[in-house]
């Protein structure tokens, strides 16, 4: 590595034996540390880093070209290398008055072509429009997808519940991603054949896990209408792909489609036509708001100066976390019941974005890359694995994420539960800090009563949990997920550690069915032989 680098490993060594406590007291620790775009405040006080390694750190994203990696970014260069494509995702949030030529097409045109024809759907389905095969109005709409095709829609609509405007109240909105069936399984037990459409979201249209789940759909509505595929698939599905062509070849009608492109990486998609569900729970106006706070956040990672640039420097402390402090554990915890899906969104966004050990060139990387990420509403974990966060072996980085401003409209004991939660997320990352140092009574404690503190943690605080700033706090994310990669060297935007075990279950298929005399490995044989006894036996 380079100097740069060199110059943070003698700072971890500088700073070793200082404890966060003795950081984080100096009377300007807050205002050289708390950053702010818009309605989104990022708060790095608790971090265990100095004004000194805050430099190196941006010294270190100068001299892997930071400013150039995030305008080609935007551009719309073949940033994923691997794919020899474009990871437009911010193009999707653009205004409709820009325009962006990415082989020769402006991208803009087509990203507002496609919204305007969602906006077609989500009015038809709003308006009672949209009816099933006994001319029923439908009110029961369930996504069916995986990975990005779910964990993005899925997170948002139950963030921005609240929000849905009068003419969206009357749908239900459902997620179904597990490939086994039973969250299909226990939802059609309550579903009503003729009022239920289902959104099959998948870009590939090829997985698998997507597929099943719609087969048994299908037959489902079969068996209740007496229709024929073809007549069920044109009334109770919409398909949204990035391989229309697959979906048209499997059966969904061409009208019933809303595309995207190739270029939309499946975890960065819920911009785009995946959105759906969304625009369906928070009408278009909500989904545009979504989409303009992203937006937003595009601008600010490509023009504040790196030493301000949000994304930049949540990704930098992650480096210094992960590189210098040998930290490699990550928890995402929210102080707000809206985000419970939040940290599965992440661990999905990070990990499979940079969950890699291969450079951009092929090479065998030389440091560590994505630590492990997971989390849980912070106040329930509280109940749970913060034990490890306070007296555990690990060394941890958290993220806590609360809105400060919540039932502003309304006087009751809400207010007040809200108000219990921000006190929590304060007194947590505080003793994760301080450790023993928070409480000031002088008391002697046993061992197992001590807190050495001394975990680092930043708090994104956020002005309101509103479809604006939600928009802008996953952008923020993604923009550090992206950060990290050019710092780590790595293609962010590629998933091919996933491919392997897709294939492998293939082939086990039809081992399964008797119908294969392959050899494996004697422990999957022996688990083979285990199960077919085991089925043989009833
Ligand atoms: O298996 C990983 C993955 O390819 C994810 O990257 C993706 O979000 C998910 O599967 C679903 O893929 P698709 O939208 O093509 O069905």
């Amino acid at each position: 590595m380079n100097s740069a680098w060199s110059a943070l490993e003698n700072s971890a060594a500088r700073l070793s034996s200082t404890h966060l406590k003795d950081l984080i007291t100096t009377s300007d620790r807050y205002s050289a540390f708390s950053f702010r775009h818009e309605g989104l405040l990022l708060d790095l006080s608790r971090q265990r880093l100095d004004p000194q390694v805050l430099e190196e750190l941006i010294a270190l994203a100068n001299s892997q070209g930071m400013t150039d990696a995030i305008s080609k970014l935007l551009s719309g260069e073949r940033v994923n290398t691997t794919e020899n494509r474009a990871a437009l995702h911010s193009a999707l949030r653009l205004p409709e008055s820009a325009e962006l030529i990415v082989d020769g097409q402006d991208v803009v045109s087509d990203v507002h072509q496609t919204l305007a024809r969602m906006e077609e759907f989500v009015k038809k389905i709003h308006a009672g429009q949209w009816r099933g095969f006994t001319g029923k109005p439908i009110s029961q709409v369930v996504n069916i997808g995986v990975g990005g095709s779910d964990l993005g829609p899925l997170m948002v609509c139950e963030a921005l519940n609240q929000f849905r405007p009068d003419d969206a109240r009357d749908i239900d909105l459902h997620f179904v991603s597990s490939m086994d069936g039973s969250q299909l399984a226990n939802l059609l037990l309550e579903l009503d054949a003729e009022s239920t459409l289902f959104v099959l979201s998948s870009k590939s249209f090829g997985t698998i896990d997507t597929l099943a789940n719609a087969a048994t759909a299908i037959e489902w509505l079969q068996e209740r209408s007496g229709l024929s595929r073809e007549l069920v698939l044109k009334q109770h599905f919409i398909g949204v792909t990035a391989a229309p062509e697959k979906a048209i070849s499997w059966g969904l009608a061409e009208s019933n489609l809303l595309k995207f492109w190739d270029w939309t990486g499946g975890r960065y998609s819920l911009w785009s036509a995946i959105g759906l569900p969304i625009a369906l729970s928070v009408g278009m106006h909500g989904f545009k708001e979504l989409l303009a706070g992203a937006h937003s956040m595009d601008k600010h990672f490509s023009e504040a100066p790196l030493t301000e640039n949000l994304p930049v420097l949540l990704a930098m402390t992650g480096i210094w976390n992960t590189n210098f402090q040998d930290i490699h554990a990550h928890a995402i915890l929210p102080y707000d019941g809206r985000l419970a899906h939040l940290p599965a969104y992440l661990e999905q966004l990070e990990m499979e974005s940079n969950g890699k050990s291969v450079s951009g060139q092929g090479e065998a990387v030389s440091h560590r890359t994505c630590p492990i990420l997971w989390g849980e509403i912070g106040p329930n974990a509280q109940h749970a694995f913060y034990q490890l966060l306070h007296q555990g072996t690990e060394r941890v980085m958290c993220d806590f994420i609360v809105p400060a401003r919540r039932y502003v409209d309304r006087e009751s004991t809400l207010q007040d539960q809200h108000q219990l939660a921000l006190a929590n997320c304060l007194a947590q990352a505080r003793v994760l800090a301080l450790g023993d140092a928070a409480l000031t009574d002088g008391i002697e404690r046993p061992s197992w009563q001590r807190y050495f503190g001394n975990q680092p943690s930043t708090v994104i605080l956020l002005d309101e949990l509103t479809p604006y700033n939600l928009g802008s706090l996953v952008a923020l994310y993604e923009h550090k997920v992206y950060a990290q990669a050019v710092i780590w060297g790595i293609n962010p935007f590629d998933q091919w550690g996933v491919e392997l075990g897709k294939r492998v279950a293939n082939d086990l298929i039809t081992a399964l069915n008797k119908s294969s005399k392959a050899t494996y490995d004697p422990a999957t044989e022996g688990l083979l032989d285990a199960i077919q006894n085991l089925r043989e036996s009833r």
